[in-house]
C-alpha cells in the first residue's frame, strides 16, 4: 500500500472512526483517486488538507465511500423465498420476530421488509430496526420519497397498497414508516443488539475485505438467536458457513443452528 493512502486511511480514522483498511483496497482506491482527481488535487495527503477545512468536500468523500444504490425488493427471486420459506418457518417459533436491515441505505431494503411481514401480522405490530454508515442515507430514508425506478420490483398490489404517487415520485404510507426505527452505525467498529430472528445485510460485504467479512460473520453469528437467518446479497454466499454456527437454509439465507 502507499505511503499517501496509508496516511490517508490513518487520518480518516482518527477523524471519523471509519477504517477504510477494512474495505477492499483497490476497489477503493480507485474511487477516491477519481473523485479527487475531478476536485483538481494531486494525491490523497492534498485532497485529506482540503477536507479537513471543507465541510461539503468531506461529504462529497462520505458520498463517494458509500455506495447507496438500493431498491425495493432486490433481487425479487429472493423475496419470495423469504416471504414463501424463510418467514413462515421464523414465525412458527415466535410470533413476533425481531428483525435488522443492517446497512440498509436509503431505506427501500427495510420498508421491502415490513411490505412482506405485513402478509403475515397487522404493521402495528411490526417493527424493524434499520441501520447505516451514512446519515444522509439515513435522512433520505425517513423522507421515504423515492422515483419510479426504485419500485421496478414491487409486487403491484403492495405498490397500489403502500405507496402514494405524488407527480414523478412515490412516497411511502406513513403506517409502513412507523414501523422502521433508523440508526447511525458503523457495521465495523460498533456493537450490535443482540436476540435477532432475522438480519438482512445485503451488498455492502462485497466491499470488505476477507478479513473484515470474517469478523463481521461471527458478530451476525452471535447476534441471532438459534434458528434466526441471516439474508446476504445475491453475489454474497458464505463459503464455509459451519465455521460461524450457520447451516445453508436456501440460496443466500443461512440459519444458526
Ligand atoms: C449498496 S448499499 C446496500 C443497500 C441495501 N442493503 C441493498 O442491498 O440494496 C451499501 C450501504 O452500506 C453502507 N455501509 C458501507 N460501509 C458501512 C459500514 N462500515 N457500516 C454500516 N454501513 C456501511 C453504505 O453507507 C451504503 O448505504
Amino acid at each position: 500500500m502507499s505511503q499517501d493512502y496509508l496516511d490517508f486511511i490513518t487520518n480518516v480514522k482518527r477523524k471519523t472512526g471509519i477504517d477504510l483498511a477494512l474495505y477492499k483496497e483497490a476497489q477503493m482506491k480507485r474511487r477516491l483517486t477519481s473523485l479527487y482527481e475531478k476536485r483538481g488535487f494531486k494525491d490523497f495527503n492534498d485532497f485529506y488538507k482540503a477536507m479537513t477545512s471543507d465541510q461539503k468536500l468531506f461529504d462529497e468523500f462520505l458520498d463517494r465511500m458509500t455506495i447507496n444504490v438500493s431498491e425495493f425488493y432486490r433481487n425479487a427471486v429472493r423475496w419470495k423465498v423469504l416471504q414463501e420459506k424463510i418467514l413462515p418457518k421464523l414465525l412458527k417459533q415466535n410470533k413476533r420476530l425481531k428483525v435488522w436491515s443492517a446497512a440498509c441505505s436509503t431505506g427501500e431494503e427495510p420498508y421491502s421488509l415490513a411490505m412482506v411481514l405485513s402478509n403475515f401480522m397487522s404493521l402495528s405490530d411490526v417493527s424493524i430496526l434499520a441501520t447505516d454508515l451514512d446519515s444522509n442515507a439515513i435522512s433520505r430514508a425517513k423522507a421515504g420519497i423515492y422515483p419510479e425506478r426504485s419500485l421496478q420490483e414491487v409486487p403491484l398490489d403492495i405498490k397500489a397498497k403502500y405507496f402514494q404517487k405524488d407527480g414523478m415520485f412515490y412516497k411511502v404510507e406513513d403506517a409502513v414508516k412507523k414501523t422502521v426505527t433508523f440508526k447511525k452505525q458503523n457495521l465495523l467498529a460498533d456493537n450490535f443488539e443482540q436476540n435477532f430472528d432475522l438480519i438482512v445485510c445485503r451488498n455492502v460485504m462485497i466491499y470488505f475485505t476477507d478479513e473484515a467479512k470474517d469478523v463481521l460473520y461471527h458478530k451476525f453469528s452471535r447476534a441471532l438467536k438459534p434458528g434466526g437467518v441471516l439474508f446476504v446479497g445475491s453475489t454474497e454466499q458464505i463459503f464455509n458457513p459451519q465455521t460461524y454456527q450457520f447451516e445453508t437454509e436456501d440460496t443466500f439465507f443461512y440459519r444458526k443452528v
